[in-house]
């Protein structure tokens, strides 16, 4: 029985033909019984596209590459880079892990919740910027630290720091 057979409900997400492009360039990089290898890879384009990864585009991602749903599932539950819901146009990860935590860490994320007016896990009123407490984010030697979008590392945050970043994040946010 197929995932969107299982589900009984026809899928209603789709992706541009850019996307299903480079899906398939993700895919024909492994042999043929293989193709679910490219899970990670395409579940980074669906995110780029949608900006989160919906329990739609798990299933259709399960049929295009043959696998299981859970399976699917199960990669974008374990890497805290995927997003499951829509997040805010900035995320940012604060390593809470033991070597950040002893320099700070915590209170950074404390710091941020207070400035942001906003728990860890969730987004800022006017849609900006999510906030996430993250497991070691391998810059330990700079903590404490933390991630910007999946993508720019952040070091020795203390709060003059946090505060200029949120500034900055505020101002990019204004501009586009
Ligand atoms: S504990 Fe924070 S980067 Fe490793």
């Amino acid at each position: 029985m197929s995932n969107s057979a299982m589900n009984d409900k026809p899928l209603s997400v789709s992706f541009s033909d850019e996307t299903l492009a480079l899906f398939e360039k993700e895919v024909v990089k492994y042999p043929t019984e293989r193709r679910q290898a490219a899970v990670i890879a395409c579940l980074t384009l669906v995110q780029q596209e949608h900006g989160h990864v919906s329990s739609e585009s798990e299933l259709w991602l399960a049929e295009y590459l043959g696998m299981p749903a859970i399976a699917v599932h199960e990669v974008a539950t374990f890497y805290n880079m995927f997003n499951l819901e829509p997040v805010g146009r900035f995320k940012i990860n604060v390593c809470t892990n033991l070597s950040c935590q002893l320099r700070g860490g915590q209170k950074a994320l404390e710091h941020l919740s207070q400035k942001l007016n906003v728990t860890p896990g969730h987004t800022t009123a006017d849609g900006l910027i999510r906030l996430e407490p993250a497991e070691c984010l391998g810059a330990c030697a700079d903590a404490p630290v933390l991630l910007v979008n999946d993508t720019h590392m952040c070091s020795f945050m203390d709060n003059d720091k946090l505060d200029q970043l949120v500034d900055a994040l505020h101002k990019e946010g204004a501009q586009t």
